[in-house]
């Protein structure tokens, strides 16, 4: 690269990127202890700035290997702009967040962090966490996943197949390609549906899954309004065509969905296990 070249980039004032972790284990988020500055002494989420001509997954692989010892099923989430400060000189970053299985691996800190926890995700407090960027990030996992409590909602998916098991990064993709409509009662979850539109060749179209209502309060009109919120969500997203199957046996879901205003579609449904 040329003199004239390089000089002319270090003029551009672009936000610094990094790729930061978003790791979960049994409804709590991992946090990390700083023991280096900027923020020494604060909880932050594991990650840190990319290097030259790294690409944000690679440099997220790298850092959870340094930071964690971790190799982790990754996937990219968003990006979360903000802004951080080195030596009082204030610049803007752009965090690339993922979702990091990480299983049930140990965790070996390196000497950027003294220690590490899980936190509960409806109570962090993310104004605890260092960089802005990196708030941002808890607020929206805090708003996105927050309001689940994992073993809460196995418990209700076993009510509508009782051999099923929701794997805790299968419920975060879920909430992450599509949206979730919960009814609590006395705050005990009480009925759910997910709804995850796709663009196929000739039409927006949606499909409703996982539409369960605890045995104890059904009849009382909630799969109802459960099934209205999903119909009015997809209306609201431009859908054309909502799609869903059930059970010839499940009697009540069948009167259900015909009252809604759904027409049976005679197809043959298929399923390849793979
Ligand atoms: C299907 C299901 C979600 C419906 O939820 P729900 O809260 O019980 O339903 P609602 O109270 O809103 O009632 C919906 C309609 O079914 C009728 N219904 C409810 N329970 C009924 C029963 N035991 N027998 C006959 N009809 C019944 C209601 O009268 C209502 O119809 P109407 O408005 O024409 O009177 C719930 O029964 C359930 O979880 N079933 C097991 C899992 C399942 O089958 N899920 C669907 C998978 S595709």
């Amino acid at each position: 690269m040329s003199r004239t070249i390089e000089c002319e980039l270090c003029k551009f004032n672009n936000p610094r990127c990094t790729a930061t972790a978003i790791i979960i284990r049994n409804g709590k988020l991992l946090l990390l202890r700083r023991s280096q500055e900027p923020h020494k002494g604060k909880w932050d989420l594991p990650g840190g700035y990319m290097e030259s001509l790294e690409k944000p997954e690679e440099a997220m692989r790298r850092e959870l290997k340094e930071e964690l010892g971790v190799r982790p099923r990754l996937l990219f989430v968003n990006t979360f702009p903000g802004e951080a400060s080195w030596q009082k000189r204030k610049f803007a970053v752009l965090s690339h967040a993922f979702l990091a299985d990480i299983g049930k691996k140990d965790i070996k800190l390196n000497n950027e962090n003294g220690s590490y926890k899980f936190t509960t995700i409806s109570r962090l407090d993310p104004r605890l966490v260092a960089f802005d960027s990196n708030r941002n990030i808890v607020r929206f996992i805090k708003a996105q996943f927050g309001k689940f409590d994992i073993e809460e909602l196995r418990g209700l998916v076993r009510q509508l197949d009782p051999s099923a098991y929701v794997g805790e990064y299968a419920l975060y993709h879920a909430i992450l390609n599509g949206h979730i409509v919960s009814i609590r009662r006395r705050k005990k979850l009480v009925g759910m549906g997910w709804i995850f539109v796709r663009q196929t060749l000739l039409r927006k179209q949606a499909v409703i899954e996982d539409m369960v209502v605890d045995t104890k309060h059904r009849g009382r009109g909630i799969g109802r309004a459960i099934l209205n919120e999903l119909i009015h969500w997809a209306k609201k997203q431009g859908v054309e065509v909502i799609e869903l199957t059930s059970g010839q046996h499940r009697e009540v879901a069948n009167h259900l969905y015909r009252s809604a205003g759904f027409v049976y579609h005679p197809t043959n449904h298929y399923l390849l296990k793979l």
